[in-house]
């Protein structure tokens, strides 16, 4: 009965099925040429996998791909903790000790999460590096440029809005700075961070707020800004290569690229995917390898009232601005971000045809400080542990905030917590 009925099942789902459908396929990468709709489904995947990539793709075209298998990797592992996760002041921190100590590996999805939280933001700017150094972002790409440049900015909105999720004493802490930070940014600044925090102080309300926009907000615009960033690779194509050398100054061919070559060059199946799926394992085995190493240890409880001896950072952008602040000052940190917001302009002031990193030698020069800066802030940022002590407000400062804050309309504090012995502070599993 089943021999008859699966076969006759298969020649229906050919013959009735869209080969549209196999966008689908192309959309998560396992699929890249065209999709010939005049064909049925089968034929449209058989043609779809001969398809072949221009010779020039090579490695450095994987870090796009892995950026993508990152944003994945978050999405399934943030579904996971959104399972047991419970986003108020008084379940939140419960719920992530629950996650650690009694989920059967939930340690492991968190770190796993936030791990791939760090590594999205470093290898969408390497990503972004390569791009830069071979000028694909000249016409007719820049659209890409920007649209890259805003699914950067919402992996850090990912990031910023997860940070205070776990709340504790580090994640309180470290949003409460950020968002003083921000409060003093001139004009718009105090009212940005009031929007935010939505109290007087982070509270009840400021976690709902990121809550929302981590899990709902973020998510469809992702979805939105990738689709668009994908469509314009395939319209576009990739940027061809460095073909002519002019006298020993090499220069770029601008134009249209992988998408106008299907003869010659690399094929797709197997070649391609195979060196996809290589990376993909890579990657994870990676990212599993630094969760497991690496956890995030679980902080004291948030307590508003009392200020933490150490703030543990935990995301690579927090890290950088702690180096920055701490070697530089505020004004270097200022003048990073500015330089930062330049490469976002990029395209706008460069649009010669020209290629070759010595013809642009600014545009060089600028990029390289940025993109080398921004690894040594990082990885210096990791060293730091403490809040500098000039920074940190005095115990009667906070005493009067404290008795402020008693007089207040109650912020949705939850239930205050145990003043936590210095002892303890740690890992907490
Ligand atoms: C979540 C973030 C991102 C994802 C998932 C992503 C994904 C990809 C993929 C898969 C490719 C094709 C392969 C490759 O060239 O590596 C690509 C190309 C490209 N990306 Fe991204 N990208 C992201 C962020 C960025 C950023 C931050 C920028 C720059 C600011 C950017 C600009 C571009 C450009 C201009 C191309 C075309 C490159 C060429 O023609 O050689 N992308 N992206």
């Amino acid at each position: 009965m089943i021999k008859k009925w699966l076969p006759q099942f298969w020649e229906d789902l050919r013959t009735s099925a869209d080969a549209g459908l196999l966008g689908v396929a192309r959309f998560v990468g396992l699929l890249y040429g065209p999709i010939d709709r005049n064909l049925r489904i089968d034929e449209a995947w058989r043609k779809a996998l001969r398809y072949r990539l221009a010779e020039h793709v090579g490695w450095r075209h994987a870090l796009g791909g892995i950026t993508y298998l990152l944003l994945m990797v978050l999405v399934v592992t943030g579904v996971l903790l959104a399972f047991y996760y419970r986003p108020s002041v008084d379940e939140a921190y419960p719920s992530i000790q629950h996650i650690v100590s009694e989920v059967s590996f939930g340690w492991l999805i968190r770190d796993l999460h936030l791990w791939c939280a760090n590594l999205i933001v470093i290898v969408a700017l390497a990503h972004m590096a390569r791009v830069f150094f071979e000028a694909a972002y000249k016409p007719p790409r820049e659209m890409n440029w920007i649209v890259g440049l805003a699914l950067l900015g919402v992996a850090l909105a990912f990031g910023a809005t997860g940070y205070l999720l776990p709340w504790d004493q580090w994640a309180y802490w470290t949003v409460t700075e950020v968002l003083d930070a921000v409060a003093l940014i001139p004009l718009f600044g105090g009212l940005l961070a009031d929007a935010i925090k939505g109290d007087v102080i982070a509270s009840g309300a400021t976690l709902s707020r990121f809550f929302a926009l981590h899990v709902i907000v973020l998510p469809w615009i992702t979805l939105a800004l990738v689709s668009y960033h994908f469509t314009l690779i395939r319209r576009r194509g990739l940027a061809p290569p460095m073909t002519v050398d002019d006298g020993g100054r090499k220069w770029w061919l601008s134009g249209v690229g992988v998408g106008e070559q299907p003869h010659g060059g690399r094929p797709f199946f197997p070649n391609h995917l195979l060196r996809s799926f290589g990376v993909a394992v890579l990657t994870l085995a990676v990212a599993l390898t630094l969760a497991v190493l690496f956890p995030r240890p679980v902080g004291e409880p948030a307590n508003p009232y009392v200020l933490p001896n150490e703030l543990v950072s935990t995301w690579a952008p927090v890290d950088v601005s702690l180096a920055l602040i701490r070697f530089t000052g505020i004004w270097g940190l200022a003048l990073f971000s500015l330089l930062g917001v330049g490469l976002i302009l990029l395209p706008v002031f460069d649009r010669r045809p020209e290629r070759g990193l010595r013809q642009r030698p600014v545009a060089v020069a600028l990029g390289t400080v940025f993109f080398v800066g921004f690894l040594a802030a990082w990885l210096a940022g990791r060293q730091i542990r403490s809040v500098p002590p000039s920074e940190r407000p005095q115990p009667e400062v906070v005493g009067e905030q404290a008795e402020q804050l008693q007089e207040l309309p109650l912020p949705d504090l939850g239930p205050t917590p145990p003043v936590p012995n210095p002892e303890d502070s740690g890992r907490r599993r």
